[in-house]
């Protein structure tokens, strides 16, 4: 045997030899639409639309994932593509902390009602590198990260240095938190006391109150770091006028907050032009705050 049909049999043996390897990854790997993540994705995203709170595509979640299980899942070296971190100002926005880390994050403009049924158009699991972002699944049909990539970014970094196991961020348009950004003041301490008037247990729920932030142009830089400056004192930050940021370390956790802000939010509105003849009391706020043991921010309170 010649020298080139040696040559060509070491060839033909690899490829059979990667194709093997291929063949037996794919089917070691379990099907990603039964991960319990994108499960919990594709039913978050459902409720959050059934809540009023996420029209069209208003609204966006970003949700860290452990690398291990998302590794029974898909190939980890298969980079369908590069998507580049569009609205990132890097002297402004260091990502570092960041990379390596796996994402599953809705689509821009992509409908909330729509992500149950269509997980792989809607929904795209990534993992975050200097410029960009790889695609490892999803957004079937060219679609690309939410455009207020930045801020969910820099909100996980603000969170993860304050409690290193959060994982989930979550943006959305509660139609009553919404309403009282137009008729409360938006004083951080003024709107949080009224929301922890409204519900027994919202002092209980959000201690730590709830940031505000002015109007401002969203999907950029300057938004980001203005809610992750926020967030390293509230896990709640109200984008006057357009809606609300959540972080929390579970789906669950997040949803909570920002179903327990809404509530609040909701019995405003429907009081706000009533005479008020009953009132849950600052003193009967401290009681309970410190009956949960919670770590409250007493100077939302107006203690005699
Ligand atoms: P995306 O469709 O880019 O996620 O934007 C929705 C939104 O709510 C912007 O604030
Ligand atoms: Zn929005």
């Amino acid at each position: 045997m010649g020298f080139m049909d040696e040559l060509k049999g070491v060839f033909r043996e690899t490829e059979e030899g990667i194709n093997k390897a291929a063949k037996d990854l794919s089917r070691v790997l379990k099907d990603i639409k039964s991960a319990p993540f994108v499960k919990e994705m594709c039913k978050t995203a459902s409720n959050m639309y059934r809540m009023g709170w996420d029209e069209r595509n208003g609204g966006n979640i970003s949700y860290l994932l452990d690398e291990k299980e998302v590794a029974e899942y898909l190939d980890l070296n298969n980079v369908l593509r590069k998507i580049p971190l569009a609205g990132v100002n890097a002297a402004e926005f260091d990502v570092t902390p960041l990379i390596g880390k796996i994402f599953i994050v809705t689509g821009t403009g992509k409908y909330f009602k729509n992500i149950e049924d269509d997980p792989e158009t809607n929904l795209g699991i990534v993992r975050i590198a200097k410029n960009s972002v790889e695609l490892l699944w999803g957004y079937k049909g060219g679609g690309r990260t939410t455009s207020e990539l930045p801020a969910h970014l820099m909100c996980h970094m603000a969170r993860l240095n304050a409690d290193p196991e959060n994982r989930v961020v979550m943006h959305s348009h509660p139609t009553h938190t919404l309403a009282m950004n137009y008729v409360h003041e938006l004083d951080e301490k003024k709107f949080t006391h009224t929301l922890w008037e409204m519900c027994t247990e919202c002092i209980a729920v959000f201690p730590d109150g709830v940031g505000i932030l002015p109007w401002m142009l969203c999907g950029t830089n300057s938004i980001g770091v203005a809610t992750a400056k926020k967030m390293e004192e509230f896990r709640l930050v109200i984008w006057a006028m357009h809606g609300i940021y959540g972080a929390g370390k579970t789906m669950d956790e997040t949803f909570g907050l920002i179903e327990t802000v809404e509530k609040a939010a909701q019995i405003y509105m429907l009081t706000a032009h009533l005479p008020r003849i009953n009132t849950i009391k600052d003193e009967q706020m401290k009681e309970l705050a410190e009956l949960f043991n919670c770590n409250y921010r007493i100077d939302f309170l107006n203690l005699k």
